[in-house]
């Protein structure tokens, strides 16, 4: 089971440190990681040591060379990450990433040894036009046909309008969830024999993770929100455990 948290852009320096102080004591037998701020990375990964992973919630496509702000994939297997967030829906519709950026970024990763998390989600307009598997098929198609290396790949599904409402508006039911799992594992099985983790996404909480890690085909949850205060991100760890 991996319980992932995206830390987002949500917290100081003081803040996340702190948090990292609070959660790095194991409590759960998860595969646990947090994805701090790009400028809080070294810290946070010192700070929770051995008993947790880190991870990039960026990469630049490129190792190195002339792009001004960008941090790449093996800076950060340098600074000690295991994992990048890869294709995030903030990335995708704040910053414009388009399919090949995405495929530039696995690329990325996997060449530098960071364990990539290709995150893919429909919008509510998608869902409403009735192009949740046209969006969630062209995603995968673009991001795994031909992709070296796919074995080490974990899917993250978290349909985008599900994203960030924090018990207000609508979310993503168990059973939705469920269903969309099961056709996005077998539409992988198109791109590989590997068996690849898919975990799922969006206004997870400690009210309701267990209803999504019971079920059999979500193999763990990205959080946002609900990871970035001690309080419930340690709640959310028990609730699992
Ligand atoms: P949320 O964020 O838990 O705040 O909805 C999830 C994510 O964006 O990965």
């Amino acid at each position: 089971m991996y319980i992932f948290a995206n830390w987002k852009m949500y917290l100081t320096a003081a803040e996340a440190t702190a948090l990292a102080q609070d959660i790095a004591v194991p409590t759960s037998d998860a595969t646990v990681a947090v994805f701090p701020n790009t400028l809080d990375f070294e810290r946070v990964h010192d700070v929770v040591g051995a008993s947790i992973a880190t991870g990039a919630q960026n990469v630049a496509w490129t190792p190195q060379g002339a792009y001004t702000g960008a941090t790449s994939a093996r800076l950060f297997k340098e600074a000690g990450a295991t994992y990048a967030l890869v294709g995030h829906s903030e990335r995708r519709h704040v910053f414009g990433e388009s399919n090949e950026d995405v495929r530039k970024k696995l690329e990325a990763c996997i060449d530098a040894g960071l364990i990539p998390v290709l995150c893919i989600g429909e919008t509510k307009e998608d869902l409403d036009n009735d192009k949740k598997e046209y969006r969630l098929k062209k995603q995968l198609m673009k991001a795994c046909e031909g992709l070296d290396g796919i074995e080490t790949l974990i899917v993250a599904y978290e349909p985008v309008w599900a994203i960030s409402k924090g018990g207000v508006g609508e979310s993503c039911s168990p059973e939705q969830a469920e269903k969309t799992h099961l056709w996005i594992k077998n539409e992988l099985k198109q791109y590989t024999n590997a068996d690849i983790p898919v975990i799922y996404g969006g206004s997870v909480k400690a009210e309701n993770v267990v209803s999504f890690t019971s079920l059999p085909s979500v193999e763990g949850v990205l959080i946002g929100s609900a990871s970035t205060r001690a309080d419930s991100f340690k709640a959310i760890l028990s609730a699992v455990s």
